[in-house]
């Protein structure tokens, strides 16, 4: 830590009120700005795009150089030669498993894929047509209810079960989404296949017949798993942490990460951005698109591109787009024109003055949902493939947070409504 000090004039206080400056190992020093509460002050910064609200060595990303780090290793290289459980474990625990933990690892999440048979009437009580993210919202926060002997948040061991169940089960429980729709019945795990695969079976299989799944569409769907793990203090991770620094249990907890992602300018962008690429239709009508992503009065933005941090290229997108032709030659659909737009409206949009001024890249959602397209995930499932990757993250800062000393969230405001007033009788209003 640094002994830099950072000094605040303000009128009306005497004095420069002097706060310590403290350094990472990586990224931006930050001021610590917590006694000006003393002082009367707060500061006021919506959105967060300038506060760091925790402490944490799980992720770094340096978004003008597009760097995504996990606990120190290039997002590129884990992508390359790692895999998802792999991940999980390097982000839960902060080191990469030797080849015994990582049997033992993987072992143990496959021994946590079943749900209990009662979450089955959940879903009964689910329209056909209800939004997969809705039913992943109530399902996850309901696990609750099934693991009263583990719920303690203080106990180490209840917390790294809590973890093992919830990776463990979210492709179960993602799968079941997914038949509830269709009205095929629900798929039991088999623990004989890989994560991704075995959630590929789940997806796709059927009672009737063995399910073959094309082992570059397995590794594809790891992979996105994996792009997906984590991204630092994202909406979505920054929800888990402040719901769990009121305590609240582990299932709970990554419910309302769920409910966060959902959003399209959040996790819900990858639907956006098929849904986009749906509406546009053809490639002659692109420009009409990025004419009215980049018009003020048009709330229309270009989904798929732009993020808080990256002011270059997403590095997941990149990967994304390498692995494109490989998922699209082996499902036989290279020639979808839906990558076609998707290439084309990339191009378009990188070479475009607004878009390049504002450092408005592809990201992650971008291509993510076009090779969720062409595995044959339906639409509405992309956020729900996206909360499944993305549990490994979100119970790592949790766990991260929980086992450090924490303070409830508790922001404040600038309040700009009514001063004190009396009630109005209704008879004199
Ligand atoms: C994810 O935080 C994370 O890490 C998220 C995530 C993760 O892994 O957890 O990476 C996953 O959420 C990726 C982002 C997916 N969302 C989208 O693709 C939706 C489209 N993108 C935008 O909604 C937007 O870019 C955001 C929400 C992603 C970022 O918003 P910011 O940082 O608040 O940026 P901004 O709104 O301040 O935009 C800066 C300018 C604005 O113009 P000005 O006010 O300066 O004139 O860029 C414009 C915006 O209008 N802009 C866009 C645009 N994104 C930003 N204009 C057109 N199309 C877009 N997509």
């Amino acid at each position: 830590m640094s002994d830099k000090k950072a000094l605040l004039t303000v009128d009306g206080i005497d004095g420069a009120i002097e706060m310590p400056v403290l350094s990472g190992t990586l990224g931006p020093e930050v001021v610590d700005v917590s006694r000006l509460t003393g002082k009367g002050l707060f500061t006021y910064d919506p959105g967060f795009v300038s506060t760091a609200a925790c402490e944490s060595k799980i992720t770094f990303i340096d978004g003008a150089k597009g760097q995504l780090l996990h606990r120190g290793y290039p997002i590129e290289q884990l992508a390359q030669q790692s895999d998802y459980l792999e991940t999980c474990y390097l982000l839960m625990n902060g080191e990469l498993p030797s080849a015994k933990q990582k049997k033992e690892y993987v072992d143990t999440i496959l021994s946590h894929t079943m749900v209990h048979e009662s979450l089955v009437s959940f879903f009964k009580g689910f329209r056909y047509d209800a939004h997969p993210m809705a039913m992943m919202c109530g399902v996850v926060g309901a696990l609750a209810s099934f693991y009263h002997d583990s719920l303690d948040i203080n106990n180490p061991e209840h917390r790294e079960i809590s973890a093992h169940r919830l990776i463990a089960k979210m492709p179960t429980l993602a799968a079941m989404c997914y038949k509830h729709s269709t009205g095929q019945p629900f798929m039991y795990p088999d623990n004989s296949r890989s994560y991704s695969e075995n959630f590929l079976h789940m997806m796709f299989g059927n009672p009737c017949e063995s399910s073959r799944i094309d082992p570059i569409v397995a590794k594809a769907m790891d992979i996105i798993f994996l792009l997906h793990a984590d991204h630092e203090q994202n909406a979505s991770t920054s929800t888990v942490r402040l719901a769990g620094s009121s305590g609240a249990n582990p299932f709970a907890c990554i419910s309302s990460g769920i409910a966060a992602l959902w959003g399209p300018a959040h996790g819900g962008a990858n639907e956006a951005v098929l849904n986009m690429l749906q509406e546009i239709g053809d490639e002659s009508r692109i420009d009409e698109f990025v004419k009215r992503a980049k018009d003020k009065n048009d709330p229309f933005r270009l989904m798929g591109f732009g993020h808080r941090v990256y002011k270059n290229f997403d590095p997941r997108s990149r990967v994304m787009q390498g692995i494109c032709d490989e998922v699209f030659g082996a499902m036989g659909v290279e020639h979808d024109p839906l990558l076609k737009i998707a290439r084309k409206l990339e191009k378009i949009a990188l070479e475009d003055d607004y878009f390049v001024e504002k450092k408005l890249y592809p990201n992650v959602d971008f291509y993510s949902g076009i090779i969720m397209k062409a595995i044959g995930i339906p639409t509405d499932m992309f956020t729900v493939i996206f909360a499944t990757g993305r549990t490994a993250g979100w119970i790592a800062h949790w766990n991260e947070m929980i086992s450090n000393p924490y303070k409830i969230g508790r922001p404040r405001q600038l309040y700009t409504g009514h001063t004190q007033r009396d009630y109005t009788p209704l008879d004199q209003r």
